[in-house]
């Protein structure tokens, strides 16, 4: 009703816009999101782009799939009231958050009567004149993804979310270095360092130049990318595809997506790095990396060691304990077929394990030692980073802890790797609100109706309002009730739709058979749909809650769940590739399972 009313007050105060182009004078509201310039071709879509509760950012997406590929403000989103996209007449696009301030602007000028804001078929939102002479293009300012023909260049880099669902910038950066390499770096609060090509490889055992200065890099339709440092590859499915494109995940790893239009899905046709805990930073400082076949990565911290922050990996862990200096307080936990990259303070070799661990007594930020037995090499660490576990490795560290940690010396690396003792939960992000703005736009509104004489309307705005205040309220305390847990929950009416009826069964497990479907907000879902159980609500609950902190930084993010009479169901991202739909028919991830598995831990 509410959006009814509104959608009559912006057609009585903004012209109507859907098309492709737009010009001097005219502007995109943030109340319409549903107003957006589109390609030619319908694919892409370019406006205000919802990323928390009352929070946007002027953006462009593939239009089936919602999938973003740029972003103006993604540091900075604007207040979902009153925010406004507007092409000046001096020749400027400028983004205001709440009719106040600029939060971005192209900097453009250009006194020529026709300037006009274009949405291309290429994805490339170009800012040009009569003359189509261009004067700003999203293109030069790629956020975290490249489509085919964008070049990649010394001026540009691509730079990671901060999650799936924070679009804001993260730690991780795609460019070309000072020795003309195209690079990934991992730029964190800290620390940085760059993890491919692998860092300890000379440029040419990386097949890569770094001769050529050019620094230009391009993707093209077909799935060919080439650099100008030599690297090239091709995409497994090469060949004309609907849609590709290369993006900087969240988790560091490059990945390059084709369309698939049969299952309306992006599917992965190359990536950069085929071992994830090869990232560095993934896991944050005095953690260990995991993985694990089937269920991805897992993030642990090390013995002794205690998540800094519970809802975030990449703050890592710190100690529980202060190093003691002398040597009778201290032992050296072994931990097998453990490296930890970089770091080192000091290298001796011909070391006995003694000579070793007394040398790193010596330094006071000595925090590890690695330690080769057959050539009595020793690597002092300053700094316990990067720690990847792999039951293939034959390096040993030996990690330093007070004496009385000893309690820790009979528990093997593998029963840290399941830290669920640690409160860990995936906050829903949908907190940004500005208070601030209600004034304003209850004095707009009056101001509009008064001008218009549309006092009639007004008061049945007013009363939608309040009426949706009301409701709201009602609906945040229902809709979002586990708070603790950070998960959504749905009504299985919700789920039955979005399933249409649990048709597409995409695979069987143990414990109930998944489905594919589409949530109301348009992302794709995989849905569980548990066996009848006679457990109540509550028990159920506290399972789920559970779940979501083994989860971490699993690959597989748990959306939500939906508990109603007998129906139990669990909500979780699609992935891929059938992957997801694999690891939970597998017993691998099975939920009942890890709740096992952490219970045993915790008793431990
Ligand atoms: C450098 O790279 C560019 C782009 O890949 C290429 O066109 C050019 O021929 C290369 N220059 C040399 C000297 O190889
Ligand atoms: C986008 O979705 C519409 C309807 O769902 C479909 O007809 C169209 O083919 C899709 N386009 C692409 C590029 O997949
Ligand atoms: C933990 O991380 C989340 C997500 O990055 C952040 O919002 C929160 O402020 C952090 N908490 C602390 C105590 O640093
Ligand atoms: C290693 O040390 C031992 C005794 O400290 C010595 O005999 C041996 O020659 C050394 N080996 C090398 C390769 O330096
Ligand atoms: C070890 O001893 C230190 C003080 O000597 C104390 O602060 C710490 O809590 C102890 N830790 C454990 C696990 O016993
Ligand atoms: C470790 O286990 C061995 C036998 O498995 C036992 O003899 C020893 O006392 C244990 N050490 C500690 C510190 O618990
Ligand atoms: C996204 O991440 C940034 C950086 O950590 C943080 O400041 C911001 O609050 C996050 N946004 C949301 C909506 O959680």
């Amino acid at each position: 009703m509410t959006t009814i009313i509104l959608l009559l007050l912006s057609l009585t105060f903004f012209a109507p816009f859907s098309s492709s182009t737009f010009s001097k004078g005219s502007s995109l509201v943030s109340e319409r999101p549903s107003y957006v310039l589109t390609s030619p071709d319908n694919v892409f879509s370019a406006g205000f782009y919802s990323v928390g509760e009352n929070a946007c950012c002027f953006a462009i997406w593939f239009s089936n799939s919602s999938t973003v590929i740029w972003v103006a403000n993604r540091d900075q989103p604007v207040n979902g009231k009153r925010s406004k996209l507007s092409l000046l007449k001096n020749g400027n696009l400028i983004l205001t958050d709440a009719g106040k301030f600029t939060v971005w602007a192209t900097n453009t000028f250009s006194l020529s009567s026709v300037v006009q804001l274009s949405l291309y078929n290429s994805g490339n939102l170009v800012l040009h004149n009569r003359e189509s002479i261009i004067l700003w293009q999203s293109f030069d300012l790629p956020t975290n993804t490249l489509l085919p023909q964008q070049l990649l260049t010394r001026n540009t880099k691509l730079v990671s979310s901060r999650s799936q669902t924070n679009h804001s910038s993260g730690f991780y950066e795609l460019f070309f270095d000072n020795n003309n390499l195209l690079s990934l770096l991992f730029n964190g609060h800290e620390v940085s360092s760059i993890y491919w090509p692998e860092p300890w490889l000379v440029s040419w055992e990386a097949g890569r130049s770094t001769y050529n200065n050019s620094r230009i890099a391009v993707l093209n339709s077909l799935g060919s990318f080439s650099s100008s440092d030599g690297f090239t590859f091709l995409s497994n499915d090469y060949g004309a595809v609907l849609h590709r494109r290369l993006t900087l995940d969240y988790d560091g790893n490059i990945r390059l997506y084709s369309w698939e239009k049969e299952r309306q899905t992006w599917v992965v046709s190359w990536q950069a790095i085929q071992k994830p805990c090869r990232i560095n930073g993934i896991c944050g400082a005095n953690s260990l990396c995991k993985y694990v076949f089937g269920s991805g990565r897992k993030c642990s911290c090390l013995p002794g060691y205690k998540m800094k922050n519970s809802s975030d990996w990449s703050s890592g862990c710190e100690p529980e304990f202060d190093l003691p200096h002398n040597k009778r307080e201290s032992l050296f936990l072994l931990l097998s077929n453990v490296e930890f990259y970089g770091y080192d303070v000091d290298y001796f070799t011909n070391y006995t394990l003694d000579d070793c661990t007394n040398s790193c007594l010596q330094l006071h930020n000595c925090k590890a030692v690695q330690y080769v037995f057959e050539v009595g090499d020793c690597f002092l660490k300053s700094l316990v980073l990067n720690g990847y576990h792999s039951p293939d490795f034959n390096k040993d560290i030996y990690l330093r802890l007070p004496k009385n940690y000893s309690f820790l010396y009979n528990s093997s690396v593998e029963e840290f790797s399941l830290d669920c003792s640690r409160d860990g939960t995936i906050q829903l992000e949908r907190t940004y609100v500005k208070s601030r703005v209600n004034g304003t736009a209850k004095f707009m509104l009056w101001f509009t109706c008064g001008v218009g004489g549309l006092e009639v309307i007004c008061i049945f705005v007013v009363w939608c309002l309040l009426i949706k205040t009301r409701k709201s309220s009602g609906a945040d305390s229902q809709g979002y009730a586990l708070a603790a847990t950070g998960f959504r929950k749905f009504t299985y009416g919700e789920l039955k739709k979005a399933t249409k009826g649990f048709t597409e069964e995409i695979g069987i497990g143990a414990w109930g058979v998944v489905y594919r479907g589409v949530l109301p907000d348009n992302r794709v879902a995989a849905i569980k749909r548990l066996n009848e159980a006679n457990q109540g609500e509550d028990e159920f609950l506290a399972e789920v809650s559970i779940i979501g902190r083994l989860n971490h930084m699993n690959l597989i993010d748990m959306w939500g769940y939906c508990a109603e009479g007998k129906h139990r169901l669990l909500v979780y991202e699609y992935m891929e590739h059938g992957s997801l739909a694999k690891n939970l028919s597998s017993n691998v991830l099975d939920w009942r399972k890890m709740f096992e598995i952490a219970w045993v831990l915790q008793k431990v």
